[in-house]
């Protein structure tokens, strides 16, 4: 086989560049202290020990490094230390008695912090103590995995008491807040202004932890990375696009959250949609948060705004019902007999630019639909004449190319193929490539691990700027507000692939989801 020779130009281009930064940085973050609020909440046991660990771990973190966990229970660093350690036998790897040995020791918690109004300046005081014996410069991650009710007073808190450094100072500190980024546009400007009043945009770290899915960040990389797939990603050859979200678990033990947020605000207004930006944003000057960012807000910006008895026409809500041992919704414990929650949503959305100009976007989501599967969909335009004849009015299927988030990490392109024979029928085959057997060796980490050490290091590329989570919220606000003043989802047997009215969205298109 030849290989071609790149020309003076490609070679220019591929050269190493100052202005080009790399697709994920490994270095060691400067010394921090990372305070959790909600420091013994589920997300801090569940995932933010564990990330923080594995880091450990892998000697990733400083030297100069502690974890301070604040929440309004009385308690003191060693029981910390010991739930902390349970919740990393219990969702993570136990640590062995050396690694706790050296691990633990950096855990503290913050009790008596929202107890009066002196109390952050004692956890400042708690701070410089551990700065002190770590040899920290004061620089500080803060982690809001609280209500967003709570973040703004947290923020205000924290200024009053002196705690931000300003982005001036050689001192550093960062905020990363957790979805839901608000509950609507409204509360999100709020939140918006109000962590605006303390912090410096730069220093603000919005969390969406599916950015931190090594397939989505496969995802710019396929897309930017390779060149044949350029050509074809528009409205010249892309016939639509599915987005699927689907989850088996129910309402597990979430009803004071989930009663009031549903499937639109827990799912469509912060993963879906951050999956849309990247499968439809165009090509960034680089690699950098600004760039990536700027890109993925246009797109938002180009999705067409639905009102009225549009709304009703483009989406699908629908909440699940009982089915053979699963409990419908309204039975599960804490959410209300006459809950009109949604815990399926359908949207088909149309994003009005040169390049996607009559391509429709389906994205779906739900609880208790009979798989666990994060997917995109490309679909191709059919071929534009049937050159052959075959059996039976058969007609070519469209390929199909189809990015497997997860589980079964991977992408797979669906294309036709002859069957061997004599009869001359046409079979779908596809091409594969599956992580599992490409990568054997490499280690795929959790999403809050990239993300954290991102934090740690500054780089925001993989989070949510203030403009993209208030525009997401502009779409999503108006079929809120509608969903709220009438009528009630259409119910879907637990374990089935949702409502009757999801495949109607497609079908009265003449087409049909994928099912995963
Ligand atoms: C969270 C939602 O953001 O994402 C949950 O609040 C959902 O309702 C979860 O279950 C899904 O995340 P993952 O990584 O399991 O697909």
């Amino acid at each position: 086989m030849s290989t071609a020779t790149p020309s003076a130009e490609a070679a220019r281009a591929a050269a190493p560049s100052p202005l080009r930064k790399p697709l994920s940085t490994i270095r060691v973050p400067q010394p921090l202290v990372l305070v959790i609020f909600g420091g013994t909440g589920d997300l801090a046991r569940r995932k933010l020990i564990p990330a923080i660990f594995r880091l450990w771990q892998q000697k990733l973190l400083p030297e100069g490094f502690a974890v301070v966990g604040v929440a309004r229970e009385q308690m003191d660093d060693e029981e910390y230390r010991r739930r902390m350690k349970e919740g990393l036998a219990e969702f993570a790897t136990a640590p062995t008695d050396d690694e706790w040995a050296a691990f633990g020791g950096r855990l503290f918690f913050g009790s008596h912090v929202f107890d009066d109004e002196e109390g952050f300046e004692r956890l400042k005081a708690q701070l410089k103590e551990v700065d002190l014996e770590f040899g920290i410069p004061s620089n500080r991650l803060f982690y809001y995995a609280v209500p967003p009710q709570v973040v703004d007073e947290i923020s205000r808190d924290l200024g009053r008491a002196g705690m931000i450094c300003p982005p001036e100072y050689p001192c550093w500190t960062r905020a990363i807040v957790e979805k839901p980024f608000g509950r609507d546009l409204e509360s999100a400007r709020e939140l918006n202004t109000a962590l605006l009043e303390v912090y410096d945009e730069r220093q603000i770290f919005r969390i969406d932890h599916y950015l931190g899915k090594e397939t989505l960040q496969n995802m710019m990389v396929f897309r930017f990375g390779n060149s044949v797939w350029e050509p074809l990603w528009s409205r010249n050859h892309i016939d639509h696009v599915q987005i699927t979200v689907a989850e088996t678990v129910g309402l597990e033990t979430r009803a004071d959250y989930y009663e009031r947020s549903g499937a639109l605000r827990d799912m469509v207004q912060s993963h879906l949609l951050q999956i849309l930006t990247l499968v439809a944003m165009e090509p960034p000057a680089s690699y950098d948060a600004d760039s990536v960012r700027n890109e993925k807000v246009k797109v938002l910006r180009a999705i067409r705004p639905m009102l009225g008895e549009d709304i009703d026409r483009e989406t699908v809500r629908g909440q699940y019902t009982a089915a053979g041992d699963a409990r419908g919704y309204r039975q599960e414990d804490g959410a209300a007999p006459e809950s009109r929650t949604e815990t399926f949503a359908a949207v088909r959305m149309q994003v009005d630019n040169w390049r996607w100009a009559g391509v429709p976007f389906y994205l779906r989501t739900g609880k208790r639909l009979p798989a666990k599967a994060t997917e995109v969909v490309v679909s191709f335009r059919p071929a534009p004449h049937p050159v052959m004849d075959v059996v039976e009015n058969e007609r070519p299927a469209p390929n199909a190319l189809v990015l497997r988030i997860q589980p079964r990490e991977g992408i797979s392109l669906f294309f036709e193929a002859k069957v061997p024979g004599l009869a001359g029928r046409l079979q779908a085959v596809s091409m594969d490539f599956d992580y599992a057997t490409a990568f054997r060796d490499a280690e795929s980490p959790e999403a809050y691990q990239r993300l954290l050490l991102d934090a740690m290091l500054g780089d925001a590329t993989l989070f949510a700027r203030r403009d993209e989570v208030e525009a997401a919220w502009t779409l999503v606000t108006p079929i809120l507000e509608r969903w709220e003043a009438s009528g009630e989802p259409e119910g879907y047997p637990a374990g089935s692939w949702g409502p009757d009215g999801a495949d109607r969205l497609l079908g009265e298109d003449g087409r049909a989801w994928h099912q995963p």
